[in-house]
């Protein structure tokens, strides 16, 4: 699999002195994100059989890991297209993937609604640069859509996003899809391309009997829907969804036929902690966070340099990677973290850690850029492209 050598707008080094020799993971300017390349293949793989063996398509979620590196490895390994959270995600990737020489040829989809004129023209604008698909909740993102696409030259195909249990987003039943699917139908430059059902509320639940019944209860909304467009005369080719926590358990239920799931591809403390040995929990922790040891002088604790502003910290607090029982870490401040070194402390200033974050997305979303490694050695970095693209 070959590693991607990008430079960094903000004109952070590419490569340190002594990259590419053994050590030279721990000689990395921390904090700083780590990606191992040999375990990110695997999950890439492994996801890739699981969709194949299953007979569904995979659309892996950007919002995870928002580089044009790794989705471009997943486009070399089964993934039929990209979902994306927001344009300004969608916009980046598609021009980086432009460059490395997948032009025009990516199918891209919106995966949560657009509100308003100016951003209906961002996606016809986008359309012209990718096959796009955009979801919808409510009848005046469809008419926004078809003014926009009005005279651009362009497609966007429209999928009808339905809340399967989530409560976030999505039409609250089948009247709603079907009147969204008949405006889109009676727009020139729009094509109804199916049906969106997201269990994010199912992804992390603990315990495989329990996640499966949630994933049903959601399915079994989504088949109701389906059910009615059909009825209605409108062909759902799409239905896509599904996460990390349920990929293996959606192809069991039968309902989806694309998966678009995204953290698989790093897992993160807390998914290791939901999914366990389950087999959805199978894919490996291929991300950390490495961090210093900035003071040493205290017994029982050391301070390290990654703190609040080095990680997400909504799902609690990060694994120490490899250290024996009584090591924990806890949060120490913007810039610090401590971490117990359970007795006389192991752990020397100057020394490097590494941690497993504990939600994976927006930690990655706070760096410029990945250090791929292989082992002990760092083998190249990659640009987290569509960092801060939340827009
Ligand atoms: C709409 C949508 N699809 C797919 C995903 C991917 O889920 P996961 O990262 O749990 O695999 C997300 C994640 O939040 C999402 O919001």
């Amino acid at each position: 699999m070959a590693v991607g050598y990008r430079n960094n707008e903000r004109g952070i080094p590419r490569a340190l002195d002594g990259v590419g020799r053994p050590g030279s993971r721990a000689r990395i300017p921390t904090p700083a994100v780590l990606c191992d390349l040999d375990l990110l293949s695997d999950n890439i793989r492994m996801m890739e059989d699981v969709a194949a063996a299953g007979g569904l398509g995979l659309r892996p979620h950007m919002k995870s890991h928002k580089s044009a590196f790794i989705a471009r490895l997943q486009l070399e390994h089964g993934a039929i297209g990209l979902s994306c959270a927001k344009l300004a995600e969608a916009e980046v990737l598609v021009d980086r993937l432009a460059e490395d020489g997948f032009a025009g040829q990516v199918p891209v989809l919106l995966t949560s609604p657009i509100v308003g004129p100016a951003a209906a023209e961002r996606a016809a604008t986008l359309a012209a640069r990718c096959e796009l698909a955009v979801v919808v909740d409510h009848p005046v993102g469809v008419g926004e859509l078809a003014a926009a696409v009005r005279g651009a030259g362009v497609e966007i195909t429209v999928l009808c996003d339905v809340d399967v249990g989530l409560g976030r987003t999505g039409v609250l039943g089948p009247d709603e899809a079907t009147s969204i699917a008949g405006l889109v139908a009676g727009s020139a430059g729009l094509r109804f391309g199916g049906v969106q059902g997201y269990a994010g509320h199912v992804q992390h639940v603990s315990g495989r009997g329990e996640r499966l019944a949630a994933a049903r209860a959601a399915a079994d909304r989504l088949s109701v829907v389906v059910g009615a467009l059909e009825a209605a005369g409108h062909e759902v080719p799409l239905r896509t969804g599904g996460g990390t926590g349920t990929s293996m358990l959606d192809i069991e239920l039968g309902v989806l036929n694309e998966l678009q799931p995204g953290s698989y591809v790093f897992m993160d403390r807390e998914y290791r902690d939901a999914l366990g040995g389950d087999p959805e929990g199978r894919f490996h922790q291929s991300l950390t966070i490495a961090t210093t040891v900035v003071s040493a002088n205290q017994a029982g604790f050391v301070t390290v340099d990654a703190g609040l502003k080095a990680m997400a910290t909504d799902a609690g607090v990060p694994l120490v990677v490899g250290r024996k029982a009584g090591t924990g870490y806890h949060f120490f401040g913007d810039e610090h973290g401590l971490v117990t070194t359970g007795g006389p402390s192991p752990l020397e200033r100057g020394e490097v850690i590494e941690l497993v974050p504990p939600h994976c997305d927006p930690t990655v979303d706070r760096y410029d850029l990945l250090w791929l490694v292989r082992g002990d050695v760092v083998v190249g970095t990659a640009a987290i492209d569509a960092r801060g693209c939340s827009q």
